[in-house]
């Protein structure tokens, strides 16, 4: 019992502990907090504030820590609270008073920050990897079957025919920025706070840059109470990945709408979609709406950060140990999305067919009618304006906008020409939008041909 236990039961006392660990969490910075701690003490023996021997005693056994850790061989006890607690304990249980002078010049304060940074940063890295992974799925996908036709929306309407191609590369272009925020953030993650102590740095004259130069950090951190306070690195890295998980959640949607009996744009392969316990004839696509639905747990994350710091008074407070629960789940969701997203995008079969003829209601070309007058010489609102007239007068005469003849479109739009009328293909249409980023067949191919060169 504690020495303040005379007041609780030893029942309340383990309840407490319970209560208080995080190594059932924190164990995964195992191997970062090793690293730290081996080149901690190698600075110490450079500074001479502990004996060489010593620093190298500590190294090896902080090795052999890190096997035995490796191989779960190595009990983890709520008693000794977090992981970096279990590390040093092991070392004092075989090293006695060699092992205690690890903790020199060092809080657990600034050596969580420099876990979790040293841990992000790997994170960081291998996410935006699998993130370009995605991308690659994308535009393999688009050089496949990016030339079918089939409508874009707005408003969930039908707007104007484009390309497959044109679609999809839209999610590479969302996946590139969140590449780029992922790694712009690693920038202020990559920054070395060790040597800030509990708060105030340490009256010991250590040499903060060798440790910075040695772990490759960019640069150190330049104050001490900033460096064990702060989580934005933590949250900055949660709002991205937020970003990228409501991308991914937008791609689900647009695929589990594509996939539903009304559109019939695409197949998903049988081992990305489940049957129904009940209804036979059911295939769900199960892995696009589990994506959107764990899209909800990786914001969950965002606000429990943002939540968890914005009431806490310089400098650390034990909140903070509730900083990980929520950043390690959001990374592991994000991760298990990357493992099963781009093989299901890789494995997509589209249905031409549907496609093609939902993009051909003549309707869907209206706007490319209203430009032609505009090339006439019309003013684009009164174009616009002739051309809707014309739609209603379609609709209210029960004639598809293709069907009219020459006369009856000269009723509404005095100007219109017999080459009007071979306005209403979906293949023309889309073929004559060649300007930069437009959904023309060249213009795709370019886009195609960028993203390839881009992501070799
Ligand atoms: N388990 C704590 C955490 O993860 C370690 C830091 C504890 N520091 C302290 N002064 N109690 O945040």
């Amino acid at each position: 019992m504690a020495l303040w236990g005379g007041r609780f039961s030893s029942e309340t006392d383990k309840e407490l502990t319970e209560f208080s660990e995080s190594v059932s969490y924190d164990k995964r910075l195992y191997k970062y907090d090793v690293l730290g701690s081996k080149t901690h003490v190698a600075m110490l023996a450079a500074q001479g504030i502990i004996p060489k021997e010593t620093a190298e005693a500590i190294a090896v056994e902080l090795d052999v820590i890190e096997k035995r850790i490796d191989a779960g061989d190595f009990e983890l006890k709520a008693e000794l609270e977090d992981i970096h607690m279990h590390i040093e304990n092991a070392l004092i249980e075989k090293l006695g008073d060699e092992g205690a002078r690890v903790h020199s010049a060092r809080s657990r304060n600034d050596q969580v920050a420099l876990d979790i940074r040293l841990y992000l940063r790997d994170e960081i890295t291998n996410i935006a990897e699998g993130v370009k992974e995605f991308q690659q799925a994308l535009v393999d996908q688009a050089d496949r079957n990016g030339d079918a036709i089939l409508p874009g929306f707005t408003h969930l309407q039908h707007a104007q025919p484009v390309l497959f191609g044109h679609h999809l590369l839209a999610y590479v272009e969302m996946f590139a920025r969140d590449i780029e925020r992922l790694l712009d953030c690693r920038k202020r993650v990559n920054v070395m706070p060790l040597g800030s102590g509990a708060l105030a740095g340490t009256t010991l004259p250590i040499n903060r840059e060798m440790v910075c130069e040695s772990l490759k950090f960019e640069r150190v951190t330049r104050n001490s109470m900033d460096a064990v306070a702060d989580r934005d690195f933590a949250i900055e890295l949660l709002s991205a990945l937020s970003i990228f998980a409501m991308h991914v959640s937008r791609l689900s949607e647009d695929l589990i709408l594509w996939c539903s009996q009304e559109f019939s744009f695409v197949e998903l392969g049988d081992a990305f979609c489940t049957g129904s316990s009940l209804m036979p004839q059911k295939k769900n696509p199960d892995i696009a709406e589990l994506s959107r639905g764990k899209t909800a747990r990786v914001y969950g994350s965002l606000m429990s950060l943002l939540t968890l710091c914005k009431g806490l008074p310089l400098t650390y407070n034990r909140d903070m140990q509730e900083d990980k629960e929520p950043l390690f789940d959001a990374i592991d969701t994000v991760n298990k999305i990357l493992r099963v997203y781009p093989p299901m995008v890789a494995g997509l079969e589209i249905c031409r067919e549907n496609m093609f003829s939902a993009a051909s209601d003549p309707a869907l070309m209206a706007t490319d009618l209203a430009e032609e007058l505009v090339k006439l010489g019309v003013p684009f609102r009164t174009a616009h304006h002739r051309v809707g007239s014309f739609v209603k007068w379609c609709r209210d005469n029960g004639k598809a906008l293709d069907a009219a003849t020459l006369d009856e479109m000269r009723e509404t739009i005095p100007e219109a020409t017999p080459e009007f009328l071979d306005l209403f293909s979906p293949e023309s249409s889309v073929a004559k939008r060649e300007v930069t980023g437009a959904t023309g067949p060249k213009a795709v191919a370019d886009q195609i041909a960028f993203w390839k060169e881009k992501l070799t």
